[in-house]
């Protein structure tokens, strides 16, 4: 399975991805890194791994819309057949969706769908919940509001910041997006409504 890897930041998510196509856990090969900020850390992940990577950067378009072509155009002339966002801070608009429908997964840093869009582990902590966690999730035209393929719970402390519990997060991040990407390539995923079906009668 082709993978492109969209970020905007540090990319450990894109790094769990490398290590774990490196280490032969996912039968996926990441034919392009894509990121929309010039300084992006994921950008120097790529190329220390020696994988193709690219800076398309927003703030060069004025529309949405302009963006997002040129991200489908990179996209498909690397052959991807799965679009991975690790972090990516950009809303897809419908010229993406439609690029590739139900080809495009995210990861979000809470239970959705509680706690969709930004600064969610503070969001949770507010909130007073003791429970968070990550969900892997197709992506629509709204915000974190996709059919849900996978999530992982953990408690939320007492003592809990907002810099706490996003590393605990993330450290389930790590572990459930690959494995969600490993399912799709096994072609292990249905897609039925909202609801999406896992066929473990494989293996
Ligand atoms: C992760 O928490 C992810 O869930 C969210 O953005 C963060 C990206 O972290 N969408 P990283 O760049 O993969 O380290």
């Amino acid at each position: 399975l082709k993978l492109g890897v969209l970020a905007s930041g540090g990319g450990t998510n894109l790094q769990s991805i490398i290590d774990q196509c490196q280490q032969q856990q996912i039968d996926a090969e990441i034919v392009l890194v894509l990121c929309n900020n010039p300084g992006a850390g994921a950008l120097d992940r790529a190329e220390k791994a020696g994988l193709p990577n690219t800076c398309i950067n927003h703030r060069d378009f004025e529309a949405r819309e302009a963006f997002d072509e040129a991200v489908v155009a990179a996209l498909q002339e690397a052959g991807v057949e799965l679009v991975v966002l690790a972090g990516f801070m950009r809303i897809i608009s419908e010229v993406f969706v439609a690029a590739f429908p139900n080809r495009i997964i995210n990861i979000h840093p809470a239970l959705l769908p509680s706690f969709p869009g930004l600064h969610v582990q503070k969001k949770a902590i507010e909130y007073g919940a003791r429970f968070s966690g990550c969900t892997v999730h197709f992506v629509d035209t709204g915000v974190d509001t996709g059919p849900i393929i996978m999530q992982a719970v953990v408690p939320i402390l007492d003592e809990d910041t907002e810099d706490s519990l996003a590393a605990r997060i993330l450290q389930q991040e790590h572990k459930i997006y690959p494995r969600a990407i490993q399912l799709i390539a096994e072609d292990r995923i249905k897609i039925d409504g909202r609801r999406v079906r896992i066929d473990d009668s494989v293996d």
